[in-house]
Formats: structure tokens, C-alpha cells, sequence
């Protein structure tokens, strides 16, 4: 059984068959998110696609409360370390490479953003993640604009996608439509969305945009659930 918890912004909560994955940890500062409670987040593993403020800012406490293993790619992961995550709990990997994992294989994937860390150093390449559960394939695809390498995930037959739909900062959400086409994926997870003002959109008219092109798009509030 695999499922996800929208915890605000970009942070996603996945159970798959019992083991819990969690991406992009960015709570305590959101304030669409002050009904979570950071410290009771006690995942097994957490996923960074790069080093920006609104998608780590959460990593430390977590992973100090959890002893979560902590995966991202080679120079935001060296960050990691730095925040005192020990060298056995941090997973550092690049571009085509796939980790191996009790609970299923995870692909490094392309994103087209930028990435630095909170101390300003240089993060590596922002990236998206292939998470492949038992025959299915979700793809989280972190901060990133339209690319052509999108196609490149076709083949996986992906069953659901978190894509970025806000705009501004990433894709909006015409442009989702059209990386959701390229990807081939029907069911399509909103993330990084009405945190901010620059990011905030007209959740009716974004669900419409996509079920015209024949695709679902899911706006789920924080804390709620969806089963994939
Ligand atoms: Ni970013
Ligand atoms: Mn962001």
C-alpha cells in the first residue's frame, strides 16, 4: 500500500508498505502548515532536492528526532553533514544514479532550477526522484521549470506525479499540464503552491486547466492523505 500526506508547500509524507519517506521537510516556518507537528515526524529516510531554505529547513530537527537517513545529491548531501548528520545516515548519490533501498528503488532525476545551501555554498544540481514501489512508479519532481527531459521518464509508466504548480519560483500550472503530457502521467499531486504571495494561484481554475487536457490534478490541504 503506498501512500502520501501533503504536509504543505513541497514537504510530502509517503508510506510505502510501512516505511516512511519524507521530502522536502519545510513546516515550522509555513504557516499553512501550523498544524503539523515537526516533532512528531519520526520518518525512516528523507529526500532533499536541493538545498533551499523552503525545502530543509525542517532536515535537522527531524532527522535528530527520527535518526532518518538522509538522501541528496553529493554537495547538498556534504551539507547535510555539516549540520552534524552523521556519516552513516546520509545517502549521497547524482544524476543517473539509483539507490537501492529495503523499500524500493529511488532514481536520481533532472530538474531545472538552481540550488545552494542555507550557509550559501554551492548545493550541486537541483533534482527530482523516481520512486519505484513494487511496480509502481511515482515521481516527485521537486522545484524545476518545463524541460525536455521530462520525456525521458515516459517509459516508467508513472502512476502519479508531484509537480510544482505555483509558478514564479517553478512551472506554473500550464506548464505542468504540459510536462504531465510529456511524462505521460494522468494523476498529478500540486505542490509549491500559495505559500507565498509570488506562488499563489486560483486553485479552481488549476484543477480545470488540467481535467480539459484530460488530467487529474489533486490540491490536497495540509495533512491530508492520498492513497496511490
Ligand atoms: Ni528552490
Ligand atoms: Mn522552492
Amino acid at each position: 500500500m503506498i501512500k502520501s500526506r501533503y504536509l504543505g508547500h513541497s514537504c510530502v509524507e509517503f508510506d510505502f508498505n510501512g516505511t516512511t519517506v519524507l521530502l522536502d521537510p519545510f513546516i515550522r516556518y509555513n504557516e499553512l502548515a501550523k498544524n503539523i507537528r515537526v516533532e512528531e515526524l519520526k520518518p525512516d529516510y528523507i529526500f532533499l532536492s536541493h538545498g533551499h531554505e523552503d525545502h530543509v529547513a525542517d532536515m535537522v530537527e527531524i532527522q535528530k528526532n527520527s535518526g532518518a537517513q538522509v538522501a541528496a545529491i553529493v554537495e547538498t548531501a556534504a551539507w547535510v553533514r555539516k549540520q552534524g548528520v552523521s556519516e552513516d545516515k546520509v545517502l549521497e548519490f547524482n544524476f543517473g544514479g539509483t539507490l537501492s533501498l529495503p523499500f524500493g528503488k529511488v532514481k536520481m532525476v533532472f530538474a531545472l532550477h538552481t540550488n545552494s545551501t542555507p550557509d550559501g555554498n554551492y548545493g550541486g544540481n537541483s533534482v527530482g526522484f523516481l520512486f519505484q514501489i513494487e511496480g509502481k512508479n511515482i515521481y516527485f519532481a521537486g522545484d524545476t521549470g518545463l524541460s525536455v527531459e521530462m520525456q525521458l521518464l515516459k517509459p516508467y509508466n508513472i502512476q502519479a506525479a508531484f509537480l510544482p504548480i505555483g509558478g514564479h519560483y517553478t512551472m506554473d500550472v500550464e506548464d505542468a499540464v504540459r510536462a504531465a503530457e510529456m511524462i505521460g502521467v494522468r494523476k498529478v499531486i500540486g505542490i509549491h503552491f500559495d505559500t507565498f504571495p509570488p506562488i499563489r494561484i486560483d486553485k479552481e481554475e488549476a484543477v480545470n486547466t488540467f481535467s480539459e487536457a484530460g488530467l487529474e490534478l489533486h490540491l490536497l490541504n495540509v495533512g491530508d492523505s492520498l492513497d496511490l
